[in-house]
């Protein structure tokens, strides 16, 4: 008999994928990677074997189901630019949506019952509170907001139809990168603030900051930043909560507390020690002035811990590994 205990981690290779399975693979995990690597990285998958399949792929996904005996899934493959869902919904539902009907369908066949999704703060839409709890209406702004809702909906459904144990994480804005396995955030095109601030940095280039004229106290948009290994971490106590027979809900991952588009740049400043210059530029459509989490749930129900997630450690993690990705020999 393995002795291993297998889960299968599709998108696994992408950024908060491949952080997860690293926590998985502490707590006494063995991850399987199941990824197209259309947008991830197989230099990620450290942690257990690799699967490179498309997961619109039905034979493959069964056969992995009958090679590995999978206890549980955690499903973070997804199509993620906003801008891009705009231009080509179609992309977005299918590969999306019709992946997540494959996926689950073929995992409740062969007898697994437990996954954890990965899900975002977009299903919300524009904010009617301060604070976002997990009440919040629901309303996309985009089509891949709307597609994430959709995969919950679905994953709710099948748990009163057949059976389906389900945890619905929804992330604010991950952030950073894990101080010791070479794995980070490297999207591309790289669309989010972070990791283009750092870019700016390295390259003496100007960070664009998109639309100055909000609501917010410095006029730039408010987010709440959480750290990449603390996402991970919730979802290993997420996983431990469905096998412990907790019930199925959604959890929001934040931390909380936001910072404007200028804070990060200035904090940017600070552990970079660079000028970094900026260039004032229109809004971008789309962006909400406030997303601020109240995650008061998951710290109280999956004991949910944001340790990391101060912004100066999450820059200083994610400038260390921006240099050793893009600037190492
Ligand atoms: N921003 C800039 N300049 C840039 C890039 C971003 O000013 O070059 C601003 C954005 O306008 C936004 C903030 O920085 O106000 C953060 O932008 P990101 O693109 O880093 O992150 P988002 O808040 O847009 O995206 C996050 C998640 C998405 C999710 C979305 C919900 O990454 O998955 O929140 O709105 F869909």
């Amino acid at each position: 008999m393995s002795t291993h205990k297998y889960v299968l981690v599709t998108g696994g290779a992408g950024y908060v994928g491949a952080h997860t399975c690293k926590a998985l693979a502490q707590a006494g995990y063995t991850p399987v990677v199941y990824a197209s690597l259309e947008h991830g990285h197989d230099d990620f998958v450290q942690f257990g074997p690799l699967v490179q399949a498309d997961l619109l792929d039905r034979t493959s996904l069964r056969q992995t189901f009958a090679r590995y005996d999978i206890q549980a899934v955690l499903h973070f493959a997804a199509y993620a630019f906003v801008g891009e869902s705009v231009e080509k919904p179609i992309r977005y539902y299918r590969n999306n949506i019709m992946g997540s009907c494959d996926l689950i369908e073929t995992m409740l066949d062969q007898g697994v019952h437990k996954i954890v999704f990965s899900s975002t703060c977009a299903i919300y839409g524009e904010p009617q509170s301060d604070l976002l709890g997990e009440d919040h209406p629901k309303n996309p702004l985009n089509p891949y907001g709307v597609t994430k809702l959709a995969v919950e909906r679905l994953i709710e459904d099948l748990g009163r139809s057949r059976g389906l144990e389900w945890m619905n994480l929804r992330y604010f804005n991950a952030a950073g990168a894990d101080s010791e396995a070479k794995i980070g955030e490297d999207h591309s095109p790289e669309t989010h603030l972070i990791p283009l601030v750092l870019r700016a940095a390295a390259k003496g280039e100007k960070i664009k900051i998109f639309g100055t004229d909000y609501g917010t106290p410095d006029g730039t948009c408010i987010r709440d930043y959480i750290h990449v290994s603390d996402l991970a971490q919730a979802h290993v106590q997420a996983l431990r909560a469905l096998e412990q027979g907790m019930p199925p809900k959604a959890y929001n991952l934040g931390t909380g507390r936001g910072y404007s588009v200028r804070e990060v740049i200035q904090a940017a400043r600070e552990v970079t020690g660079k000028e970094i210059l900026v260039e004032e530029t229109e809004r971008r459509s789309g962006d909400p002035a406030r997303l601020v989490a109240d995650s008061t749930r998951a710290q109280r129900e999956l004991r949910f811990e944001p340790r990391n997630s101060d912004l100066k450690s999450i820059l200083e993690s994610a400038w260390k590994w921006h240099l050793a990705r893009h600037f190492s020999s």
